[in-house]
């Protein structure tokens, strides 16, 4: 079971890097029809890699090389969501600090702009709102005055939006690796112990623990198997 998870690991950062759609030549039907689902699920991940490329590299290196790390991390743990949401999660994780981007900025909140944006560029409305709710962003909103804009997108409390949340809280800002804890203080320390991030962490930080606690143990249940 872990070895076929590992191939497909492999394979979605393979394609990711490398722009790769299969080629299958008409075989069984089957197989095309695998081949083809495939190919659509690999081009999300590669269009979203793409798009985060555009955007981020060249702008900001900094956030370019922690999206890269997000979006690693995020193709290791998606052993903890259903198959068919893999290639979403990754994708999410390309694209969730895209609202970083000056052009992008409208409101000054990041997960939002970023999901607005993808929203006006016709992503998946599950992506958008993964994209606006990844790292405990509702709780930020209420002290900003954005909760409207917010409660356009959907937040869904799950798998995905746990694995994606865990993968940004265990990346700092160049791409190194770190614990939720660890994070959690970087980044209050980083944005000013005022500002609306450390404002909200009452309500935020138990989330962020909750979800470590929750990623971590699916993944020793899967590992134990
Ligand atoms: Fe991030």
């Amino acid at each position: 079971m872990r070895v076929r998870y590992s191939c497909q690991f492999i394979w979605f950062d393979y394609c990711a890097r490398h722009d790769v759609a299969l080629r299958v030549p008409g075989a069984a039907n089957t197989v095309n029809r695998r081949a083809s689902t495939r190919r659509s699920t690999t081009k999300l991940v590669s269009d979203a890699r793409r798009l985060a490329k555009e955007l981020l590299r060249g702008r900001s290196e900094e956030r370019w090389r922690h999206s890269r790390a997000v979006a690693h991390r995020a193709s290791e743990l998606a052993i903890t969501v259903p198959e068919t949401d893999r290639p979403l999660l990754v994708a999410a994780a390309w694209l969730h600090d895209i609202g970083y981007v000056k052009p992008l900025r409208k409101t000054g909140f990041h997960p939002l702009d970023g999901a607005t944006y993808l929203r006006a560029k016709g992503w998946s409305p599950r992506l958008c709102a993964l994209v606006a709710h990844h790292s405990g962003a509702r709780f930020v909103p209420i002290e900003r005055g954005f909760a409207p804009l917010m409660a356009e997108f959907e937040f869904e409390d799950g798998v995905v939006t746990d694995a994606l949340t865990y993968a940004d809280q265990t990346v700092g800002p160049g791409g190194r690796r770190m614990t939720v804890e660890y994070r959690i203080a970087e980044a209050i320390a980083r944005h000013g112990p005022d500002s609306p991030n450390a404002r909200a962490r009452i309500d935020r930080v138990p989330y962020l623990l909750a979800v470590a606690e929750r990623v971590e143990s699916r993944l020793a249940e899967i590992r134990s198997r």
